[in-house]
């Protein structure tokens, strides 16, 4: 694999390798099997892939959050090494090289903008479409890999690359999980280790909802979440909704659920110190 920090030199590496589709990734680095299952997805599509490492600042809404996002690159460039091949590309800028002016774009998401993570983060989802429009530009890729982790993330970025006019293919990833079922995260590292151990609650949880709704309403899976994870100590969930994969619009009651779309139930949990999010489909029976 080859690294660099600097846009020509990206773009010349992939311009002299003369190879199709570009597959891209774009990560925050702190990687872990979730992220390398990504980039296994895209060796297996692409004859040349490109992996960005770069925490965006903007799009962290909690300035403490950025301050004590782990930044692991030596280790991140080992991991990288085990799957990328000999053209496969690391792109590793500055905030110079991504923002060489200040980014004043605002982007506006529809229902996107109401719900779940853009309630709880404002301004977030304007930074993920700041630094992913930058990077696709950047990188002009044919395919780029997304984790469902981020399931709202998915969501966007399709609306992205729709009010843009992208060409790009986008692939959604499945969750790759901890053995005891916690939702691989960079931010897991963070987590203290009393808080670590009862993690695996919140994916038991939702798991357990997951096959409720044939005899509950959407209200009472929903105390039943809320109470089951709350009464662990330091654990407070801030968001559970049931939404559609569209629209992501929260349901209120089940009668309104439609045969032919899908459910994800989606959480957002704040662990100690530390936010965590998960989801999982709410088949309809
Ligand atoms: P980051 O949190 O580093 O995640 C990079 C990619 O890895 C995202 O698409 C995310 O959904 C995926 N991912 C993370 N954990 C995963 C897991 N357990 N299973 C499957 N996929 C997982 O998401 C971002 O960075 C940023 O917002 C970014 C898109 C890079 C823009 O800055």
């Amino acid at each position: 694999m080859k690294i660099t920090g600097t846009v020509k030199q990206l773009q010349e590496f992939i311009k002299e390798s003369h190879l199709a589709p570009v597959g891209f990734v774009p990560t925050m680095g702190a990687l872990h099997e979730g992220h390398l299952s990504l980039v296994r997805n895209a060796t297996g599509k692409c004859p040349i892939v490109v992996v960005s490492i770069y925490v965006n600042p903007t799009q962290f809404n909690d300035k403490n959050d950025l301050g004590n996002y782990p930044r692991t690159l030596e280790a991140d460039l080992i991991l990288l090494k085990s799957v990328l091949r000999k053209n496969d590309l690391v792109f590793t800028p500055s905030d110079e090289e991504i923002y060489p002016e200040p980014d004043k774009r605002i982007f506006h998401f529809g229902n996107l903008d109401n719900v779940m993570e853009a309630l709880h983060r404002p301004g977030h989802f304007n930074g993920v479409a700041q630094v992913v429009s930058r990077l696709f530009d950047i990188v002009r890729p044919d395919i780029a890999f997304f984790g469902l982790k981020d399931f709202q993330q998915v969501a966007v970025i399709r609306d992205l690359i729709r009010q843009l006019g992208y060409k790009i293919k986008i692939v959604g990833n499945p969750i790759v999980r901890e053995s005891d079922g916690l939702a691989m995260s960079s931010r897991n590292r963070l987590l203290e280790p009393e808080i670590r151990k009862s993690a695996p609650v919140i994916f038991k949880t939702i798991s357990a909802a997951s096959s409720m709704l044939k005899d509950h309403e959407i209200s009472q899976i929903k105390k039943f979440v809320i109470d089951n994870i709350e009464k662990i100590k330091g654990f407070g969930v801030e968001y559970f909704e049931i939404a559609d994969d569209v629209n992501l619009i929260p349901v209120r009651l089940g009668k309104e659920m439609k045969k032919e779309r899908h459910y994800q139930g989606c959480i957002a949990v704040k662990a100690g110190r530390i936010r965590l999010i998960d989801n999982i489909e709410f088949p309809l029976q």
